[in-house]
C-alpha cells in the first residue's frame, strides 16, 4: 500500500524504513525494502508492522545507496514474508500497489516457459516479465516498455535493476506515484508526504504514465512518447506528520477539527456578507434535475447527511451510491446531471470507477477531495477541496467534517441559485456553519465523560447498536464505524425507526443503544423508539442537549450534553461524539488506534 524509491549517496536502508514509517498510516500488513549491494539485489522483508523489518535489519544490516520499499496490504497471497515485497528474481526487484488482473494469465505463459514462481502474489508476474524481456536481451526501458503494454488493471510499481546503480524505474495505472528530485539524489513515493523530509520539489505521475529516474533527473514516458510532468513545490513539511503532544493521530485530528473546519469555511462563506462563495460551476443549478452522491465507507455517509441537506435546502432529488456498487449496477442517468465523488484520498477505487461510470452518462463531475493531485481530483470538472490537511489516521475523523462543511455550502449555494432559500435564510444557515468550530471545541472538552462511557459501558459490550432519525441517522452508521474500525466490537446504525423490525431482538445487558438525538423535529420520535429499548431493559446512551437530557437523560445510563444548535448542522457536531466513544472504547481495549488490523487509509484496489 505504499512505496518508496531512492537513489542516493549514502547507505539508503534507513531512508527507505523511514519513508516507510510516513505511509504506515495507509495500512499494512507486512513490509520490506531491497537494495543494491555490489550489483546483486539484496532484501529485507518481514510480516507485521515495522518494528519486525527493523528488527531483521538490526539481525541482518543491508548496505547499499539505491534501494527500494514498500509497506503490503494483502490482496493475492496472505501476509507472510514469501508474499511481502520487494519480489525479486536475480535480475529485478519489485515492489506494487494495486491488482494486476491478468496476472493468472501471464503467470500460466510464463511457467509455460519454464518460469519457477516463488510467491502467491500477482507482482511477481512484473519481475518475471520484465526479467524474461530482460534475458532476450532488451535493455531496461524497453523491458519495463513492453512489461506495460502487457499489464491489466491498477497499480502502482517500483523497480530495482541489478547491477544499475544508477536507476530506478516506476509506473501508474490507477495508484498514484510522485518523483520527488533531490540534489544529485533522486526519489519516487506514494504521495508526498512519504517524500517530504527528503525534498519539497516532486512531480506526479499521471495515468500510463512510466518513468525512468536515474541521479540526476528523470524521463516519462506514455508509451514510447516522452512527456513532461511539471515539477511543483509541496507545502508539506516533516512537522505535519507528527502528533504533537497526542498520543495518536487520530485525537491529534479530532482535535483539529475546530480549525480545518475554519480553514475550509474561509474558502466557502464570506462571514462578513453571510453567504456563501463556491468556485465557478460548468452547469447551472437551475438545469439540474438530479444529483447523484457517491463514496466508499466513511464518505458514503457523508453522502448520505448531504442527500438531506441537497434535497431540504435546495429542493433536488438526490441519489446516493456507493462507489463499488454504482457502476455495477449501470443506471441511467439524465443527461446534464451533477455527480458529487467525495473523497478524502481521491484515490479509492471504486470511487473513481463510478467518477468515470457517471462521466460517461454525461454527468458534471463535482469532486469533494482533501488530496489536490489525486486521480478524482484530476478527473473532476469542478474540485471542492476540504482543507484538512493531511489525514494520518486510518480512520477518518477531520475529514469527515470537513467534508460534511463544503457539501452543506454546496447545497446552501445550491438553493439560493434556484430560489428555494431566501437571502435571509442563506445568512442563518451560513451563521450556524460559522458557529461549529466553537460549538465542536465545546463538545471535545469532555474527556471525562467520554473515557466513563468508553470503560463503563462500550468497551464490555457484545454489539453495540447506534440509532438516528433523520441526518442523525448517517451520524449512527458512521458511529457504529468508527467502533468497529479501531475497537473490533460489533456495531450496527439503525435508522431508530427500524429498530423494531429487527435489531431490537438482539437488545440485552451486553448490547448498549447508542442514540444519537440533537434537539430537533424528530427529537420526539427518536424518544418513542428510546422507550421501546428502555421497556426491553436495554442500555441507553443519549447524545442529545441539554433539553433532551432533561428529557431522557434519567432512563439513560449516561448522556452526553452536546452544546444547543441549529439542527442543520447537528449531524457535523454529532459527528464528534461518535468519534471520541470509538476513539476511548479503543483505548480502553488497547487496540492499534492509529492502524487497526486489516484496514487500509486508501483503498486502491477493488
Ligand atoms: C478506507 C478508509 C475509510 C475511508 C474509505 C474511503 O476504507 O479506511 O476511513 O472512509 O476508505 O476513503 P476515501 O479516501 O475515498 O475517503
Amino acid at each position: 500500500c505504499g512505496i518508496i524509491g531512492i537513489i542516493g549517496k549514502a547507505p539508503v536502508t534507513p531512508l527507505l524504513v523511514d519513508a516507510l514509517k510516513r505511509l504506515e498510516y495507509r495500512g499494512y500488513d507486512s513490509a520490506g525494502v531491497a537494495t543494491l549491494v555490489n550489483g546483486h539485489i539484496d532484501r529485507r522483508r518481514a510480516e507485521g508492522k515495522l518494528v519486525n523489518l527493523e528488527a531483521r535489519l538490526k539481525a541482518e544490516p543491508l548496505a547499499g545507496t539505491i534501494g527500494i520499499g514498500h509497506t503490503r496490504w494483502a490482496t493475492h497471497g496472505k501476509p507472510s514474508e514469501r508474499n511481502a515485497h520487494p519480489i525479486a528474481t536475480d535480475r529485478v526487484a519489485v515492489v506494487h500497489n494495486g491488482i494486476i488482473e491478468n496476472f493468472q494469465e501471464l503467470k500460466a505463459e510464463m511457467e509455460a516457459e519454464g518460469r519457477r514462481f516463488d510467491s502467491d502474489t500477482d507482482t511477481e508476474v512484473v519481475a518475471q516479465l520484465i526479467t524474461s524481456y530482460l534475458e532476450r536481451q532488451m535493455s531496461p526501458e524497453q523491458a519495463m516498455g513492453t512489461a506495460m503494454g502487457r499489464l491489466r488493471g491498477a497499480f502502482a510499481l517500483a523497480v530495482l535493476f541489478a547491477g544499475r546503480h544508477d536507476l530506478l524505474m516506476g509506473a501508474r495505472r490507477g495508484s498514484s506515484l510522485a518523483v520527488g528530485y533531490g540534489d544529485g539524489e533522486m526519489y519516487i513515493g506514494t504521495d508526498a508526504l512519504a517524500l517530504a523530509p527528503f525534498t519539497k520539489r516532486v512531480s506526479y505521475l499521471e495515468d500510463e504514465d512510466w518513468v525512468v529516474v536515474r541521479p540526476d533527473g528523470c524521463t516519462v514516458f506514455q508509451g514510447k512518447t516522452e512527456v513532461k510532468r511539471e515539477i511543483r513545490q509541496t507545502g508539506l513539511s516533516g512537522a505535519m506528520m507528527g502528533k504533537g503532544n497526542h498520543r495518536h493521530f487520530m485525537l491529534k485530528e479530532i482535535h483539529e477539527q475546530p480549525a480545518v473546519i475554519g480553514d475550509t469555511l474561509h474558502s466557502y462563506v464570506d462571514p462578513a456578507t453571510r453567504t456563501v462563495a463556491l468556485p465557478a460551476l460548468p452547469f447551472d443549478w437551475n438545469k439540474v434535475s438530479r444529483i447523484t452522491m457517491t463514496g466508499c465507507g466513511g464518505a458514503y455517509y457523508v453522502c448520505m447527511v448531504a442527500k438531506y441537506w441537497f434535497e431540504q435546502i435546495a429542493r433536488l432529488p438526490v441519489e446516493v451510491e456507493l462507489g463499488s456498487e454504482f457502476r455495477y449496477r449501470a443506471p441511467p442517468l439524465p443527461e446534464g446531471g451533477v455527480c458529487i465523488a467525495v473523497s478524502q484520498s481521491g484515490e479509492t477505487a471504486d470511487t473513481l470507477a463510478a467518477v468515470r461510470y457517471a462521466k460517461a452518462q454525461m454527468q458534471h463531475i463535482l469532486a469533494v477531495v482533501n488530496v489536490p493531485e489525486s486521480a478524482i481530483a484530476r478527473e473532476a470538472n469542478v474540485v471542492l477541496h476540504t482543507l484538512a490537511g493531511p489525514e494520518i489516521s486510518v480512520c477518518s475523523t477531520k475529514a469527515t467534517t470537513t467534508q460534511q462543511t463544503v457539501l452543506l455550502a454546496t447545497a446552501i449555494a445550491a438553493g439560493r441559485a434556484r430560489g428555494t432559500i431566501s437571502a435571509a435564510e442563506e445568512a442563518r444557515l451560513v451563521a450556524a456553519l460559522i458557529e461549529l468550530p466553537a460549538l465542536i471545541n465545546e463538545a471535545m472538552n469532555m474527556e471525562a465523560q467520554y473515557r466513563g462511557i468508553a470503560d463503563g459501558v462500550l468497551a464490555e459490550a457484545r454489539d453495540v447498536l447506534y440509532l438516528g432519525r433523520g441526518t442523525s441517522y448517517p451520524v449512527a452508521l458512521e458511529g457504529a464505524l468508527k467502533l468497529k474500525e479501531i475497537s473490533y466490537i460489533h456495531a450496527e446504525g439503525y435508522a431508530a425507526g427500524e429498530m423494531k423490525h429487527g435489531p431490537i431482538a438482539l437488545i440485552d445487558e451486553l448490547v448498549p443503544v447508542v442514540v444519537v438525538a440533537p434537539n430537533d423535529s424528530l427529537f420526539d420520535k427518536t424518544a418513542s423508539n428510546f422507550e421501546q429499548v428502555k421497556a426491553r431493559g436495554g442500555k441507553l446512551v443519549l447524545l442529545s442537549d441539554s433539553d433532551g437530557v432533561k428529557r431522557l437523560g434519567p432512563q439513560s445510563v449516561a448522556t452526553l450534553t452536546m452544546p444547543a444548535i441549529d439542527p442543520v448542522v447537528a449531524p457535523i457536531l454529532y459527528t464528534i461524539p461518535v468519534q471520541l466513544l470509538a476513539y476511548y472504547t479503543a483505548i480502553a481495549k488497547g487496540t492499534d488506534v492509529d492502524q487497526p488490523r486489516n484496514l487500509a487509509k486508501s483503498v486502491t484496489v477493488e
